[in-house]
């Protein structure tokens, strides 16, 4: 598929996103090795979050759907059935991490395989910290022997040894995937992580009932029966909402609310770079339930340059291609630095934005491997590629609404990943004849 997108006219209007993600995968995962009956909606028609509740039903959870909800019924006793055939985490490198986590607690072997761009993607981070609870953890190494890629084999051992572990990566899927072998570990495990990361496993285990303490830059979680709250009813997606909240602030003119998001603070890092390069930004009708939601209004105003460094990545981690639109449409030189992690996303994140930008008629400087610098100016409309990468092609959609005449994103399928209707609800919001999908054969 490809899209067409056009100069866009200021942007008003009031959307919902999809169901959040990252916390779709943990509701999932959780609720696999607790006690009673879960109900997670709306759910969301995310192919990632298919790939989790695959997985757990590989491992015999018994699962139901309905047109928007899903019930699961877990192993109260935390242990689940040896699967049957191999786990396919598809492109779902969230799918993938977390799973070995939670299945190196259990006394069977599993072997997840992968997608192609998951296939390429370094797993030493979460095999590292598996094995020393315990686990044996093989795969193909790369050229050079410097990382382990997928297909994953875990044989898992219960009870594992409880470790403290201080993260050598600022990343939330490894410091869940020691949370969830913690689970069935032999007393207390701590991660240690110097950069705050999303919390939401930690949110996801308090719910179910689990002991999870967080002390400054350490979180613990003890060893435990899990039981389901029963309904959990998940936020929109703030990754989701990042496209529409900056074409927002890009778009002259423009005033922009999504409803009913989530506001968790380890996530909504873009809100706070955006009111300071000069959006105007509110939050209104906040709830702080298990996971804070509410609205969030963006308001166009001139954008000025900023500078952002490693402690503000884990913050934005998959807002990093939208907010290098933000800083295309701002005055200045945007310097974005410590941006190592952008590089092992879906697709190096760094080298689909910078093409894309720069076909766009926009200068970026890569001034270190893991430093972007983005010099503010008019975008001209031109044809650029997804890379395959969901992100990148959203992104470059938002980038195309600013730019002079006519943009084309190619291969703009790969949205699919995490917002399948994302054309969609760009075309409601930007008018139906800005935004346009051709399929592809
Ligand atoms: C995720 C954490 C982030 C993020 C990914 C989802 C999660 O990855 O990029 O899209 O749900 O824990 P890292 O923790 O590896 O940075």
């Amino acid at each position: 598929m490809d899209a067409t997108v056009h100069h866009a006219a200021p942007l008003t209007g009031t959307l919902s996103v999809p169901p959040d993600k990252s916390i779709c995968h943990r509701a999932v995962l959780v609720a696999s090795v607790s006690g009673g009956e879960t109900e997670i909606r709306p759910w969301p028609s995310a192919d990632d979050c298919q790939r989790t509740l695959e997985l757990v039903r590989g491992l015999g959870v018994a699962v139901k759907r309905d047109k928007d909800a899903v019930r699961l019924c877990g192993f109260a006793d935390g242990v689940a059935r040896p699967p049957a055939a191999e786990l396919f985490c598809g492109e779902s490198g969230t799918t993938l991490r977390l799973a070995a986590g939670l299945l190196a607690g259990q006394p069977f072997a599993s072997r997840f395989s992968a997608g192609p761009s998951l296939s390429r993607r370094p797993m030493r981070r979460v095999a590292e910290p598996l094995s020393r609870m315990g686990a044996v953890v093989e795969g193909p190494s790369g050229v050079g022997g410097g990382d382990l890629y997928p297909p994953l084999v875990v044989r898992g051992r219960r009870p594992l040894r409880a470790i403290r572990y201080e993260l050598p990566v600022a990343s939330a899927q490894v410091k869940s995937a020691v949370l969830l072998a913690g689970l069935a570990a032999d007393g207390p495990t701590t991660v240690v992580e110097r950069i705050p990361t999303r919390d939401h496993t930690e949110r996801m285990l308090c719910h179910f009932g689990a002991s999870v303490r967080t002390e400054g830059p350490s979180v613990t979680v003890e060893p435990g029966a899990l039981t389901s709250p029963g309904l959990l009813v998940l936020p929109g997606d703030f990754s989701s909402a990042a496209f529409f909240l900056v074409a927002a602030a890009c778009l002259p003119g423009s005033r922009v609310s999504v409803t009913g998001v989530s506001l968790n603070p380890t996530r909504t890092g873009l809100l706070d770079i955006l009111e300071r390069m000069g959006a105007a930004v509110t939050r209104t009708d906040v709830k702080d339930s298990w996971e804070p939601r509410g609205t969030v209004t963006v308001e166009a105003r001139p954008l000025r340059a900023v500078t952002l460094g490693p402690d503000d990545v884990p913050g934005v981690i998959d807002e990093l291609p939208i907010l290098m639109v933000a800083a295309a449409c701002a005055r200045g030189v945007t310097r974005l630095q410590g941006m190592a992690e952008l590089r092992v996303k879906e697709t190096d994140r760094i080298q689909s934005m910078a093409v894309g930008l720069r076909s766009l008629g926009v200068q970026v400087r890569e001034p270190a491997a893991d430093a972007v610098e983005i010099i503010g100016g008019r975008l001209q409309g031109a044809a650029v590629e997804s890379a395959g990468d969901h992100r990148t092609a959203m992104s470059l959609a938002v980038a195309g609404l600013a730019a002079q005449g006519t943009t084309t994103v190619l291969g703009a399928e790969c949205v699919g990943k995490s917002f399948p209707d994302f054309f969609g609800r760009l075309g409601r919001l930007a008018g139906s004849t800005t935004v346009k999908t051709v399929d592809k054969p």
